[in-house]
């Protein structure tokens, strides 16, 4: 603590201590606001609210900064892999090699899931969208692993952890196969996990399956760059699940549910979409000008962000891993030319200057997932994949977390003060 804000209500002066981290915003620590005042804040959002401390992940929106645990971003998605990552997040330090080695070999241990968890699967419509059938079988493995769900046991705690990284893949995997009517494959555990995973999607029993190594190492570098992202809704929403005690795998599902919405996970899925939508370059005024109209509704999709005022840093990374897939695959989508159009065209006009819009991570996501061959109704999937890491990671910070308390916000009720109760017949 370095200071304290001084607070006047009605006339009256209340002191509250300054936090500060060890970079970034400080903090006021209003935590007794409450009980001195008998007032609340209203923070709609959380536009100014840290809800915890974290040693997982730092952001500096106006600079463009993305690290996790002190490493950036670009250096991240540049040398390590999806599972260094995820042991960094998890551990709050790069594995050594026998480390990172121990750590791939348990998580592959785990990449199977219940036989049982099939039959989940035959239970939704075939036109169910994968993110629907995602929610409901993560949430359904709390149904599974009973010998794992002790929260305050920190084994079981790792134990939870490490099955769910192990076994989003292979559910996400079931998912698409399930949507295109094809049988589920096993994992195979002598694939790294990245590639493990395009196998269970894109291969087929009755063939062998090839991993293309530079659609590995781009799909293992996208995941790497959706691993976590700070206090977004979706991990928020993890938090607060299971500030309650909750079972950990109904936490991710509730992860699972916010990451779906157009406003955060979806909004890759919606980029392609308006990107199809827009079709030729020519077009693209028009779209500028309706996401500038008050009146319309429409957005452009990709753009914006509640943290980044800049460019986000991720987006850097997916624009150079687009040209990486395309010259692996010899595939040339002119969607692509159309979203680089579209970025110059909007990062030169006044009102995206002025708003602080840039490209988001998603802007650039769906042009590469959709020329590996995914259908855009799978992109929050994998992303959801990627988030699980962060989610855990966040959820045992969480949990070992002394100042952590039952997450209960309140409000500004602005309904009808006590009124007494009027029988039907006499309204
Ligand atoms: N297109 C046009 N105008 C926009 C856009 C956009 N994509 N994004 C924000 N604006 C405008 C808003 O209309 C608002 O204008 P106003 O001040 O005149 O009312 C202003 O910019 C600020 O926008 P807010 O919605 O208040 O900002 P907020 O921080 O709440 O929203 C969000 C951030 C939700 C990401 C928003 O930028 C958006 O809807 N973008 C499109 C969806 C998207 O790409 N989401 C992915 C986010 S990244 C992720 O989840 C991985």
């Amino acid at each position: 603590m370095t200071d304290a804000a001084k607070v006047s209500v009605d006339g009256k002066d209340f002191d509250y201590p300054v936090m500060s981290g060890t970079v970034g915003p400080d903090v006021v620590d209003i935590r007794k606001f409450y009980a001195q005042t008998g007032d609340f804040t209203y923070d709609p959002g959380f536009t100014s609210t840290a809800s915890c401390q974290s040693k997982l992940t730092y952001i500096d929106g106006d600079e463009g900064v993305l690290l996790h645990r002190g490493y950036p971003i670009g250096e991240l998605a540049e040398n390590s892999s999806f599972m260094e990552v995820a042991y960094l997040l998890l551990n709050g330090e790069l594995p050594e090699k026998g480390e990172l080695a121990q750590f791939e070999h348990t998580i592959s241990r785990h990449t199977m899931v219940h036989e049982q968890l099939a039959t989940f699967f035959r239970g939704f419509r075939r036109d169910a969208h994968p993110m629907a059938i995602l929610c409901g079988v993560v949430g359904a493995l709390s149904a599974f692993y009973h010998d794992s769900t002790d929260i305050h046991d920190p084994v079981q705690r790792t134990i939870a952890s490490h099955r769910l990284i192990a076994k989003m893949p292979t559910i996400a995997a079931m998912a698409y196969k399930y949507s295109v009517g094809q049988p589920f494959l096993y994992p195979d555990n002598s694939l790294s996990y990245t590639g493990n995973f395009l196998r269970m999607t894109f291969g087929v029993p009755a063939e062998p399956y090839e991993v293309n190594p530079a659609v590995e190492k781009a799909m293992d570098r996208i995941f790497i760059l959706h691993a976590d992202h700070e206090q977004n809704a979706s991990t928020s929403t993890v938090r607060l699940a299971g500030s309650s005690g909750a079972n950990p795998f109904a936490c991710m599902a509730a992860g699972i549910a916010c990451l779906w919405g157009p406003a955060h996970g979806g909004a890759n899925e919606a980029a392609l979409n308006m990107l199809r939508e827009i079709g030729t370059p020519e077009r693209i005024p028009e779209f500028i000008a309706r996401a500038k109209d008050k009146n319309d509704p429409f957005r452009l999709m990709g753009f914006g962000h509640r943290v980044y005022k800049n460019y986000d840093p991720r987006a850097t990374v997916m624009q150079k891993t687009v040209r990486e897939v395309f010259d692996a695959l010899k595939v040339n989508d002119p969607l692509f030319d159309t979203a680089l159009r579209l970025e110059e065209l909007a990062l030169s006009d006044e009102y995206f200057i002025e708003k602080k819009l840039f490209p988001n991570v998603d802007f650039y996501s769906g042009v590469i997932l959709s020329a590996i061959g995914f259908p855009t109704s799978m992109f929050t999937v994998l992303f959801a994949l990627a988030r699980t890491v962060g989610w855990v990671a966040q959820w045992n910070e969480m949990i070992t977390d002394p100042d952590q308390k039952i997450g209960r916000p309140r409000q500004l009720y602005t309904g009808p003060t006590q009124r007494s109760y009027v029988p039907v017949d006499q309204r």
